[in-house]
């Protein structure tokens, strides 16, 4: 949540802060601001409501230059969406300028201290206090660092923050306590900090990301790291930036939601690149090399996930189960952490997570850090805080995805699900057909997803205000996730049930105004669907059915028919999710949604 950019040493700070934000407005864009170092050393400010672009037009029509300054593009939690509201935040003197990513739990006992002492703040934000906290512990200690030390010890909660200070008008400082901060150094002595790599890839050629309790300070000279536990100034080796500013274009695709949809076929083939051998059961997930001796004494995995990933963490569940024999439990991160676990070592944890920074995964993680268990990662972003936590795990591969809607690492963590299952199986009986299936994959969903048929059902729906999507096993899932998709992005509210429940109560929302999608797929439970779709039918229910038998009897019963390439039941979610995620698609795009970045909404959910 929120995005952070900051320069000292950028030729031009104002373009190389505008242009960064651009990229992180994934993390939050419903205002954004900066805050430049201009030749007088003034520090001038400039902070608007609403996209960056809107930034944008604001700061060019001021001309503003300089080499050292930062920029913030927010997601809010305290204070309404105001310009008042927006970062950067300063001390009332405007001395001590800073730009955050968290939340302050204690702000409001430092607000009344502070104003106790006669400050007076101008936002409603938590993170105000820390510009104002600055003020006051610069007026004893008369060092920027120092009083950022004294100040980051009196906030509880998590941050990233950069602080510029017209005390020391050379200087940027940046630290950070939970979500992510990179410094980013360049061959032309310019340094960089983000919260997000991509926002340094045109500029950047090495880069170091920040661990907790880090603080750094960056001069036109160069950076100290310093460890704030120990006192020590860290010595990391840096890491070769490897993304490229093209990584984060659109191409020819209108959205990155698409342009990611797209890139599903390449997601699966690189998840199972150099992991599955087709001839044997045999599996190489060299991220769990140094933990296979601990994994012979599990007996039960628990998955743990937020939103899509934790849909992806159902379909493991049936994976698992049905392949490897292993009982599995599925939890949301956000009550897994506040609930009394029976836990014992011969359990393992998965954690999944696209972005590795989501708060409740990492809240949930910190829970059982000192039980014991295993800890496994599956994560998509390489070096992020759940990858690091974890005493192992396996990258998704799924490349970078910046729409707010997960569609392609959905498709990875599934892929990758599918691999432990079979890492995990003795002997699973249809090892060849899944696994030669799997590698056929990619092909056939690329050809998939040149065809138009969901697009024109898409544009006969998309006026509907309810949805009911439907599946059952495998598919249950699927369905809790073409729902998700479809409310987060076209804001029309869906709900997902297992087919079997329908007539357990939701049958009695059904009419003709309430259209339902069934993902009736070949398989032990076809049959069933059969009987929900003539249960709805029955109420005068449209329906929409997704099947994988172009000859199939439902095509005769249903309105509207998706037809799927056909694989053996544990594969079907990997494409059934790929209809529903072009159903969403196309319903928010008739409805002209902002189909990147949904109302409310962040990409990595980065607080409570
Ligand atoms: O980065 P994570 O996978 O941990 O994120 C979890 C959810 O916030 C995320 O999947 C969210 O539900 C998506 N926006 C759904 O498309």
């Amino acid at each position: 949540m929120c995005g952070i950019v900051a320069t000292v040493g950028h030729k031009n700070a104002p373009e190389f802060i505008l242009e960064g934000l651009e990229s992180l407005e994934y993390r939050g864009y419903d205002s954004a601001g900066l805050a430049i170092l201009n030749s007088d050393s003034e520090i001038e400010v400039v902070k608007v409501v609403g996209h960056v672009a809107n930034l944008k037009d604001k700061t060019n029509n001021q001309n503003l230059t300089g080499r050292i300054g930062l920029g913030h593009t927010r997601w809010a939690t305290h204070g309404q969406v105001l310009t008042k509201n927006a970062h950067p935040h300063q001390d009332q003197n405007g001395d001590f300028f800073i730009v955050h990513n968290g939340i302050i739990e204690n702000f409001q006992s430092l607000k009344d201290f502070l104003m106790n002492k006669g400050h007076r703040f101008s936002s409603d934000t938590d993170s105000e206090v820390i510009a104002h906290l600055l003020a006051y512990n610069y007026k004893k200690l008369k060092s920027v660092k120092s009083a950022l030390i004294a100040s980051l010890q009196s906030l509880r909660g998590a941050y990233a923050l950069a602080v510029i200070s017209k005390r020391e008008p050379n200087k940027l400082w940046g630290a950070k306590l939970s979500g992510p901060l990179i410094l980013g150094l360049a061959k032309d002595n310019s340094y960089y900090l983000a919260s997000d790599s991509l926002a340094l890839a045109s500029v950047a050629q090495k880069i170091i990301p920040l661990e907790d309790f880090e603080l750094v300070e960056i001069t036109p000279k160069g950076q100290t790291i310093i460890n704030l536990k120990t006192d020590q100034i860290v010595s990391r080796p840096t890491e070769l930036m490897k993304l490229t500013k093209e990584d984060s274009q659109l191409g020819d695709f209108e959205d990155y939601m698409i342009k990611e949809i797209h890139h599903i076929p390449q997601a699966i083939g690189d998840a199972i690149r150099g992991r599955l051998n087709i001839d044997q059961n045999f599996i190489t997930l060299g991220g769990l090399n140094s933990v296979v001796d601990q994994l012979q004494y599990i007996d039960r995995i628990i998955i743990v996930a937020c939103g899509t990933s934790y849909f992806a963490g159902m379909v493991g569940e049936y994976l698992i189960e049905d392949i490897a024999n292993m009982p599995v439990e599925v939890h949301l991160a956000s009550e897994f952490r506040y609930r009394k676990q029976p836990l014992s070592r011969s359990s393992m944890v998965i954690f999944i997570s696209q972005s590795g920074e989501t708060a409740d995964s990492i809240g949930a993680l910190e829970v059982i850090a000192g039980s014991g268990m295993l800890k496994l990662g599956i994560v998509n972003v390489v070096g992020s805080t759940i990858s690091r936590l974890t005493d192992a795990g396996i990258y998704c591969r799924a490349g970078l995805e910046k729409s707010v809607a997960s569609t392609k690492a959905f498709m990875s963590q599934v892929t990758i699900l599918t691999l432990i299952a079979l890492y995990l199986s003795d002997n699973y009986k249809d090892y060849r057909l899944l696994s030669q299936q799997l590698v056929n994959l990619p092909s056939q969903l690329s050809q998939f997803l040149n065809q138009h048929q969901i697009k024109k059902i898409a544009n006969k729906y998309y006026q509907a205000s309810n949805f009911m999507f439907l599946g059952r096993n495998y598919n249950y899932p699927v369905a809790l996730e073409g729902a998700l998709k479809l409310k987060e992005i076209s804001y029309i509210h869906a709900e997902a049930l297992a087919s079997g429940e329908l007539k357990h109560g939701s049958l009695a929302l059904i009419d003709k105004k309430m259209p339902s999608l069934v993902i009736a797929l070949s398989g032990k439970t076809l049959d069933k669907n059969v009987s929900s779709i003539a249960e709805i039918k029955a109420r005068k229910g449209k329906v929409i059915a997704i099947v994988d038998d172009a000859k199939s009897p439902i095509i005769d019963q249903v309105d509207d028919v998706i037809v799927i390439p056909k694989v053996i039941e544990p594969l079907q979610p990997l494409v059934s999710a790929i209809a529903c995620h072009l159903f969403a698609y196309y319903m928010a795009k008739a409805l002209d949604r902002p189909i990147d970045r949904p109302r409310n909404l962040a990409k990595s959910v980065t607080v409570e």
